[in-house]
């Protein structure tokens, strides 16, 4: 891994937000919070491990930790599914033919989105339930997503990396049967943890111009900011290989737009709506 021991975290900071926004950010000198400030701004996402196990008890407390994440309404509605059982990730994996790599990471979980104990909880108590719409749905998605976010925030501070992996969703069917999800559970994302065998790298982000806004949402200039990010990506971690290049061609210049425009100019998981449907979530 690149050392970033022999900065200080003031550097730390101003070098990875250089790299990922392309401008500075002052730091005064006495920030509070400094360690952990850099920690996140040097995040990234990490696919090659260390055979190094993780400790249970280890595991055990990131998941506490993720999970004292704020949940909506206190209704606490996600779950971690620790999938230990190398046959059963090696069955959902045989469905990622482009994420072997996951096989290979220490641990992995999945974070789901878990509506059936409120509802076990209703009947108990005698109650009616009168929250079927796409917003109960969407809370305990949000909560789930909230928690995984936790979960890599207290592995990275524990020296650990991670990479979600929403790739799961792929497979739907065959996650819910492996991990035996019944009805109001459905998975948010996979994640791979372990201790990193590479640096992994620092992936540039659009300009805060463009995702913070004051007052108001505005876009102006989009186009020409989206091309100047398109540009600044390229001269720092252009692209491996081209998306799609049998429908759509190689392209002279191949930056971030053109990817995601590629990735979604095809549908992707249009049978997730069924499948949470059938988990029994009429999203009305
Ligand atoms: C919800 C979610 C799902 C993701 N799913 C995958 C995935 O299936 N496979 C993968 O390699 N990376 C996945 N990622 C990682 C993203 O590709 C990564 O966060 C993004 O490229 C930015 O890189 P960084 O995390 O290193 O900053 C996912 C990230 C999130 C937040």
């Amino acid at each position: 891994m690149t050392s970033t021991a022999e900065k200080s975290p003031q550097e730390q900071i101003a070098a990875a937000l250089r790299i990922r926004y392309g401008t500075d950010f002052p730091v005064a000198p006495d920030q509070t919070g400094i360690d952990g400030l850099a920690r996140i701004a040097n995040h990234r996402s990490i696919r090659r491990y260390r055979p190094d196990p993780l400790a249970p008890d280890l595991l055990r407390l990131l998941c506490a930790c993720a999970l004292s994440a704020p949940t909506k309404s206190d209704l606490q509605q996600a779950d971690i599914i620790h999938v230990a059982d190398p046959d059963r990730r090696q069955r959902i994996v045989a469905h990622l033919p482009d994420m072997a790599w996951i096989a290979d990471a220490p641990a992995f979980l999945v974070f789901c989105g878990n509506n059936r104990r409120i509802r076990h909880i209703g009947g108990w108590r005698g109650k009616p339930f009168a929250n079927e719409h796409l917003d109960h749905f969407m809370n305990a998605a949000v909560d789930a997503g909230i928690a995984m976010m936790n979960f890599i925030s207290a592995a990275e501070a524990a020296g650990l990396g991670t990479c979600p992996i929403s790739g799961i969703r792929n497979a739907v069917d065959t996650v819910s049967r492996e991990l035996e999800l019944p009805e109001g559970v459905f998975p948010v994302a996979g994640l791979c943890v372990g201790y990193p065998a590479s640096a992994g790298h620092i992936s540039p982000r659009l300009p805060l111009e463009v995702t913070v806004h004051t007052d108001r949402y505005d876009e102006t200039g989009l186009r020409e900011k989206v091309d100047a990010y398109d540009r600044r990506r390229h001269d720092n971690h252009p692209y491996g290989k081209q998306r799609r290049t049998a429908l759509f061609g190689t392209a002279e210049f191949y930056g971030w737009s053109e990817d995601k425009a590629r990735q979604y100019a095809e549908p992707e998981r249009a049978d997730f709506g069924a499948y949470i449907r059938r988990q029994g979530f009429s999203l009305k």
